[in-house]
């Protein structure tokens, strides 16, 4: 039994190196060379906490997105994308939109088709909502908040993004939280906590309680375009939204 799980592991591990490997291959990177001191030694990247050391890793092929201090450099640094296969099918690169500074981060799954066509994040039916649950609920603007999404392309037809497109996209997500240093993240769905928290457990067992990402809490709640189906479900937001106020009382907006 140990060595079947060692071994789904192992072949866990290959394919995301092969899928890493495929990356560099598109984003045609051939060698990465560290820049080096007189003394020999790679320069510290100007990183704050939690990313620190990623980048040999996560971010090995984006030394430039991994060391950006402002949205606008990280922006730069992603490019015109061509790190997984969603790219030939986007109209826009949705990065995110609001406020650099917010106390609150909302993350969704993916843009849609209104999101592709205006380069902004939910601004389609769900984003109505989203928009509501703003400003009805939390007596905020837009502006006031960030808004982004795990993935950065519209997937064809909708479809739930894929673990490549994930992978390839989550250093960009880990640097915006890192960049914004929101109080509070609000995870819209299960693609953006599962992606977050690293866990499969589904959405309905994780969402109304407080979890924790690197000094962050985090509240998972439903997606808005699963409030549009399922409109009976709206309470359970609210009641998780209402957790999310009563973090801020008195209020600091
Ligand atoms: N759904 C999302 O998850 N994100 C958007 O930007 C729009 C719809």
């Amino acid at each position: 039994m140990d060595a079947e799980h060692d071994l789904e592991e192992l072949a866990t591990m290959v394919a995301s190196l092969r899928r890493h490997l495929q990356r560099r291959e598109r984003a045609r990177i051939r060698n990465l060379p560290i820049d080096r001191g007189a003394d020999g030694k790679a320069p510290e990247a100007s990183q704050a906490s939690w990313l620190r050391g990623l980048e040999g890793g996560l971010f090995s092929d984006d030394r430039e997105a991994y060391r950006a201090t402002s949205l606008e450099e990280l922006r730069a640094a992603i490019g015109d994308c061509r790190r997984c296969k969603l790219w030939p099918g986007r109209t826009h690169l949705v990065f995110g939109v609001g406020n650099p500074r917010a106390r609150v981060m909302f993350i969704g799954e993916g843009p849609g088709r209104d999101e592709d066509l205006q380069g902004e994040p939910f601004v389609g039916r769900a984003g109505q909502l989203l928009t509501d649950i703003i400003v009805k609920g939390m007596g905020l603007r837009r502006e006031d908040v960030y808004i982004a999404n795990v993935i950065k392309c519209r997937p064809p037809e909708n479809r739930n993004p894929e673990p490549d497109e994930v992978e390839a996209c989550e250093p960009f997500l880990l640097k915006q939280i890192e960049l914004i240093k929101p109080r509070v993240i609000v995870a819209l769905g299960k693609f953006a906590v599962q992606t977050l928290l690293k866990t499969k457990v589904p959405i309905m067992r994780l969402r109304g309680v407080w979890h924790e990402f690197n000094g962050i809490k985090i509240m998972p709640t439903l997606h808005p375009a699963y409030l549009l189906r399922n409109p009976g479900d709206k309470k359970l937001v609210w009641q998780d939204i209402k957790k999310v106020i009563k973090e801020f009382q008195p209020p600091v907006m």
